[in-house]
């Protein structure tokens, strides 16, 4: 497969062909997602969850992100590689570069923050000294309890006006990709037209540029309380090889997610 870079993910957008993301953690993993053409592969702090068995992501560590980071880039060298930065790593400008630096050494090709226009000087000092950055907006699990659980967001007219002010500033600050979570499918579509980098949903409906999954979710091995937006492509597929080639299809398609999946 060719290498992805993110000026590929733009041109996608431009011409309409829809981006397939998952999550991935190890080598055996990322080499057979980069294998069946996977585009993004996120190195996601829902490790807290569904490797550490925590009950939220707020104790992932930054050494953990750039752990896992080194093992999918081991097993995947042309994917699209994006880090997570955890909870508190990037509280400042000076941090935020500080700790990327060490993500983007493990073999990122990406760093992503979750958060709004308070996050403008952090993401400019990134960009300014070669990190490219995700922006992330919506469902923000690291701000779960101010939330008061995992809730979907951007329900009512502010929030939404305030969420599409956000996306342009991320933007504007030099954010060139930017991941919408657990929001109406209506606002996902309102920020995808508004911006002209790249949005990757997950419980965001059909209309963003591309979509998400957690890799337990795609193959429903995630403990516990499954989410609306999630699918389980392996009872479909009967292999994991083939979960994945359905989940691209479906996301290229246009297929996947349908309406059972999206929230208004
Ligand atoms: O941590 C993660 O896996 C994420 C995705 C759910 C987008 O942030």
């Amino acid at each position: 497969m060719a290498k992805i870079t993110v000026s590929k993910l733009k041109k996608m957008k431009q011409e309409g062909e829809k981006i397939a993301a998952l999550t991935a953690y190890d080598a055996s993993f990322s080499s057979l997602f980069e294998a069946n053409g996977v585009h993004v592969i996120l190195v996601g702090d829902s490790l807290g969850m569904v490797l550490q068995g925590g009950s939220d992501t707020l104790a992932v560590t930054n050494q953990d992100i750039a752990y896992h980071t080194r093992c999918v880039r081991a097993g995947a060298a042309n994917t699209f590689v994006i880090a997570d930065m955890p909870f508190m790593t990037y509280s400042s400008p000076m941090d935020a570069c500080r700790n990327a630096a060490d993500l983007m050494r493990a073999g990122a090709n990406m760093v992503k923050l979750e958060g709004g226009e308070w996050l403008y000087q952090s993401i400019e000092a990134l960009t300014q000294q070669g990190i490219p950055v995700c922006g992330h907006l919506g469902l923000t699990p690291q701000s779960v309890h101010v939330f008061g659980g995992f809730k979907i967001q951007g329900r009512d007219n502010e929030a939404a006006q305030k969420m599409i002010a956000d996306a342009k500033a991320l933007e504007a600050a030099g954010a060139q990709l930017l991941v919408l979570e657990c929001i109406p499918s209506a606002l996902a579509k309102a920020i995808t037209e508004a911006v002209s980098i790249p949005t990757i949903g997950i419980g965001a409906g059909k209309d963003c540029d591309g979509q998400i999954l957690v890799m337990h979710d795609l193959v429903g091995i995630s403990a516990g309380y499954i989410p609306k937006f999630s699918k389980n492509f392996l009872l479909e597929a009967g292999t994991m090889e083939g979960a994945v080639k359905k989940y691209i299809d479906d996301v290229q398609q246009g297929q996947f997610p349908s309406s059972e999946h999206e929230f208004n």
